[in-house]
């Protein structure tokens, strides 16, 4: 199997991949971008409510920033969260210019409709319709697609990372990537791939919990790779439950997105009274971390399957300009949204912390970078603001290759290639599923919500456990890319839980019932090999 060589092996396909991919092959740079299913299979894509930007009159930068320091709990870094918020208009404007198809509003001076969303002091989420991440996945894809400088390659995960450790270089040399091992899947073969600089943007790990809003690729995949090539990883514990994911036995992973209470849908009881004025002031637009917690309050202590999301009292027409989506799967399980409130419940949506970079991407090993869900960059603090992640892809995407292409290019070096002359076939599938769901369903009740150092224990203890059976199977057998996932996911939740169990308060998306005071100094959780 010869070495495929690129200037830039992109290993994700999000927002995040896609941006830093268009404006590398501009510089007619050469692009590799691996992704594990099909090039629109990823989470960027499921995105609902839309991109945060300082758009209109009636908003500033310093209002947008401020709604990012207050839902990030004193947090969010305001250095970079002045940085990203400062660069959200022109990168809004970049979108524009490869044709996304934004909702208009001929009344607006900015010619689009702004929505809003918790946590937001004012209208600025630029969307289209409610299914804003398919509109930017299909315009950005068409492009990547037809162009000369981009090689595509669908169903190949990555594996691993190839470092200067790895190849047993000396000290000076061995903190630098080269590449990564990558399976393709269909041919069922690990290539080797060599790269002058590679960038982890898979996403986040919604999938480690068993109820979440994310699709099958949300698996870590980044962060465990970075963190086991010897990269910081950062805020793990910092996962954010969506408030209102569609509860229907037959409904996976549906969210309803946060538009719906930005435009005066209300949560309410199955006896109609509404609650989240008993737990915040700002009710529903309240931030995410508040409202996922006192929906999960009621529940409990109610003993509920789940609360409603009601929007009725809006025109339909209306509801259904707005949210042609939503109103259409929701009838499809027989709820009319126009006449009926939506049972919804939380489930695990954004992964705020990630692989630490700095503000072009770069992680803590040479000519490796980290873009998007998977890298902390220090903007989403304790709890990220509806709608800023894609405009934190968009942005870093775009920092970072303006980095790499200040540097000159250089071809990669001979790697070896990956070694199974000692593995067989897998035995036994059944060991790969079983933890999988084993997995999933103790970070749900262990790890969830609200959390305590007991429950974080027992979730320690067996994530030990599946470690060791992983490592074992990893050794001995073929990879797969369930087998890999598996090995991702493990790694993540170790992370999750190694994370909130060094933070000794509650703030943001971590609350414990045996640290429930905020600490009056705010830290990052660091975390290293
Ligand atoms: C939503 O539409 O509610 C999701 C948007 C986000 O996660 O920022």
């Amino acid at each position: 199997m010869p070495q495929l060589n690129f200037d830039t092996l992109i290993i994700g396909s999000g927002l995040a991949g896609l941006t830093l991919a268009l404006n590398l092959a501009e510089s007619r740079r050469k692009v590799g971008l691996i992704t594990k299913q099909a090039l629109l299979d990823g989470a960027s894509g499921w995105a609902q409510g839309g991109i945060a930007a300082t758009l209109s009159d009636e908003d500033s930068s310093g209002a947008h920033m401020l709604d990012t320091l207050i839902s990030g709990a004193g947090l969010c870094n305001p250095a970079v969260t002045r940085y990203v918020v400062e660069k959200g208009p022109q990168a809004i404007q970049w979108l524009i210019r490869q044709g996304v198809p934004f909702t208009r509003d001929l009344d607006n001076r900015t010619g689009y409709h702004l929505t809003r969303e918790g946590g937001h002091s004012v209208r600025r989420v630029i969307h289209a319709a409610d299914a804003t991440g398919q509109a930017v996945q299909l315009t950005l894809t068409e492009k990547v697609r037809s162009h000369p400088n981009i090689s595509v390659l669908e169903h190949h995960m990555a594996v691993d990372l190839i470092t200067g450790a790895k190849l047993g270089q000396t000290a000076r040399n061995s903190s630098r990537c080269h590449g990564a091992y990558v399976l393709d899947s269909a041919a069922g073969v690990v290539r080797t791939i060599g790269a002058n600089n590679t960038v982890l943007a898979t996403g986040g790990a919604g999938k480690v919990y068993l109820y979440t809003t994310n699709p099958d690729t949300a698996t870590g995949d980044g962060i465990a790779m970075g963190w086991r090539a010897g990269c910081r990883v950062a805020n793990m514990e910092f996962i954010q439950f969506h408030p209102t994911c569609l509860y229907h036995p037959h409904a996976k992973s549906f969210l309803v997105s946060e538009a719906v209470r930005g435009e005066g849908g209300q949560l309410k009881l199955a006896d109609g009274s509404r609650f989240m004025p008993w737990h915040d002031h700002r009710a529903e637009l309240a931030p995410r971390d508040i409202v996922a917690r006192a929906i999960d309050f009621e529940m409990k202590k109610r003993g509920l399957d789940c609360v409603y999301l009601d929007i009725s009292h809006k025109p339909a027409e209306f509801l259904k300009e707005h949210f042609p989506n939503i109103y259409k799967r929701c009838l499809e399980f027989g709820i009319d949204i126009t006449e009926q409130p939506i049972p919804v419940v939380p489930a695990a949506h954004y992964t705020c912390g990630g692989i630490v970079t700095d503000w072009n991407g770069k992680t803590d090993l040479d000519n490796l970078y980290a873009i998007g869900e998977t890298a902390h960059t220090g903007l989403h603090g304790a709890n990220r603001l509806a709608s800023n992640s894609l405009l934190e892809c968009l942005v870093f995407g775009q920092a970072a290759a303006a980095d790499i292409i200040g540097q000159p290019p250089e071809p990669p070096p001979e790697l070896p290639q990956w070694d199974e002359s000692r593995v067989t076939n897998a035995d036994e599938e059944i060991v790969i599923s079983h933890n999988w769901d084993e997995l999933r369903r103790f970070m749900w009740s262990y790890v969830g919500i609200v959390r305590t150092t007991k429950r974080l224990q027992r979730a320690g203890h067996r994530i030990n456990l599946l470690h060791e059976e992983i490592n074992e199977y990893y050794a001995n057998f073929r990879v797969t890319s369930d087998l890999l996932e598996l090995r991702n996911l493990v790694d993540t939740a170790d992370l999750i839980v190694q994370s909130a169990m060094l933070r000794h308060e509650s703030r943001g998306l971590h609350y414990s019932r045996d640290y429930p005071e905020l600490l009056p100094e705010a830290r990052d959780t660091v975390l290293k090999r």
